[in-house]
């Protein structure tokens, strides 16, 4: 089936609800859940819950879902894997917080989105499959949280951001940063002009490669496991033998499958300095990245060491470095009256009263930044009001991308030119290439 003559997004369950009333919500709910399972352990009732499927069990998948399960009016009744194992243990896991058997299990993705009483979906896929998981969940009326950075490439960023605008639906990104309290009363305090007009900000990445599965020493081509449908978990990047080292969560260290330290953390702390400046849709209009790579045959080819020169509107300079020691893990923006600092459980601030207080005072904070505090619950209260979350996915598009800039700039070797309202590398036809990438056989057409 090609893109062009694939079917409508169909009726969500939720607009099922609507158009049906109670009695037929009832006899849209699957199955699988028995009847007599309504209302127990003090939740909604099954029918009045948000349902969602999972795709993905790795490193942030559990944690998501551990978050979805606690709250009362969501319940989990599918999971996706290409893993036979991680499927395996995703079900214990969901099953064992249900104490009861609610789970189906997929193997193709596309069959779970064709469930009309699946609500929302949370994907937890490598970079190199966000695009497309995300688009057939939009075109088959899931609201989405999908993980940061938004995808792969430019182009595949801006084919979810289409499709989620062109099948109204509600996106929240794996950026949890924005609900976390001590990001919040930073980035409100710089867009408050409490410390002046920012002039620069300085956003610090972790650099190298981290062997996060503990599989770095398995570097020989050998035949993928059994339990791993590996020619499919390729998916649309370039076939290349199946090398341990070079699946699960370090995936993230090739290039063909992800972005390396700067991809993994742009999602985060450039999201942050740009909520901060009051840039959530816009951009750089000059990019120049210098980086260390190891040489491209290599197990994990991605930048080991990079420094991004980037230029704001309103003459911001931005410094997005990882290994650099002049910048420091995090995001400090400066201006001219003053600084504030912040990371992960790490607040700091050029004024001292700033540093105890929760959030601004009400008659400081002239411009309120919006407010979750926990990123799960801000998702499901938009499933529920169909209002805009805290990261939608055009947001996490514009975060997203001046780490793509920056990686095409590294990889051209020259300074680039971006248009943010046309979205384009100008002057640069080689550059511009690279904002997308050829899929392969038969994804282009999946
Ligand atoms: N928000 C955060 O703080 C945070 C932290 C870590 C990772 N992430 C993001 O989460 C995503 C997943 O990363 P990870 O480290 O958990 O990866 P992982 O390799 O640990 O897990 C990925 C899972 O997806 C499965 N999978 C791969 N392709 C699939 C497909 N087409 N259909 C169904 N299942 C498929 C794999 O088998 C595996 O279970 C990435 O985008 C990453 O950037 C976000």
């Amino acid at each position: 089936m090609t893109k062009a003559n694939r079917p409508p997004a169909r009726l969500s369950r939720r607009s099922f609800l609507k158009v049906t009333g109670a009695a037929g919500a009832a006899l849209a709910f699957p199955t699988f859940i028995p009847a007599s399972a309504l209302g127990r352990d003090g939740r909604p009732a099954p029918s009045e819950r948000i349902t969602m499927g999972v795709v993905g069990w790795g490193m942030q998948a559990p944690g998501n879902t551990d978050e979805f399960m606690k709250l009362k009016d969501v319940q989990i009744v599918a999971s996706c894997n290409l893993d036979k194992m991680h499927l395996k243990k995703s079900v214990e896991v969901i099953n064992k917080f249900y104490k009861k058997k609610v789970v189906k299990t997929y193997h193709d993705y596309r069959k779970m989105m064709a469930r009309h009483d699946i609500d929302t979906v949370m994907i937890a896929v490598p970079d190199h499959w966000h695009e497309l998981v995300s688009v057939e969940a939009a075109r088959h009326g899931k609201d989405i949280y999908g993980e940061k950075p938004l995808a792969k490439t430019i182009g595949e960023q801006q084919r979810i951001v289409q499709a989620v605008r062109e099948h109204a639906r509600i996106w929240q990104t794996g950026s949890w940063q924005r609900s976390s309290g001590s990001f919040h009363k930073a980035a409100e305090i710089v867009r408050n002009g409490m410390i002046g007009k920012v002039t620069r900000v300085e956003v610090g990445l972790p650099d190298g490669h981290t062997d996060f599965a503990n599989t770095g020493k398995f570097t020989q081509i050998t035949k993928p496991p059994g339990e791993l449908d590996f020619d499919r978990w390729i998916g649309p990047s370039r076939m290349q033998p199946y090398i341990k080292a070079r699946v699960h969560m370090n995936w993230r260290w090739n290039y063909n499958t992800g972005g390396g330290q700067l991809m993994d953390w742009v999602g985060h702390h450039l999201d942050i300095a740009h909520w901060g400046l009051g840039f959530d849709l816009s951009g750089p209009y000059e990019v120049e990245g210098h980086g260390q790579f190891p040489p491209p045959e290599a197990m994990w080819n991605t930048a080991t060491q990079f420094r991004i020169e980037m230029k704001y509107p309103n003459d911001v300079r931005v410094t997005m470095a990882g290994g650099d020691d002049d910048i420091k893990h995090g995001v400090k923006w400066i201006g001219a009256d003053g600084w504030v600092y912040v990371d992960r459980g790490k607040f700091d601030a050029s004024n001292e009263d700033w540093m105890d207080i929760k959030e601004l005072p009400d008659d400081e904070a002239k411009i309120k930044l919006y407010r979750s505090s926990n990123h799960q619950r801000n998702f499901i209260d938009c499933v529920k009001s169909r209002q805009p979350t805290i990261t939608p996915a055009d947001v996490a598009h514009h975060s997203a991308t001046p780490g793509h800039l920056g990686y095409i700039s590294m990889m051209v070797g020259r300074k680039l030119k971006w248009d943010v309202a046309s979205e384009q590398i100008l002057d640069d036809p080689t550059a511009s290439r690279l904002m997308s990438r050829m899929f392969r056989a038969p994804y282009e057409d999946w």
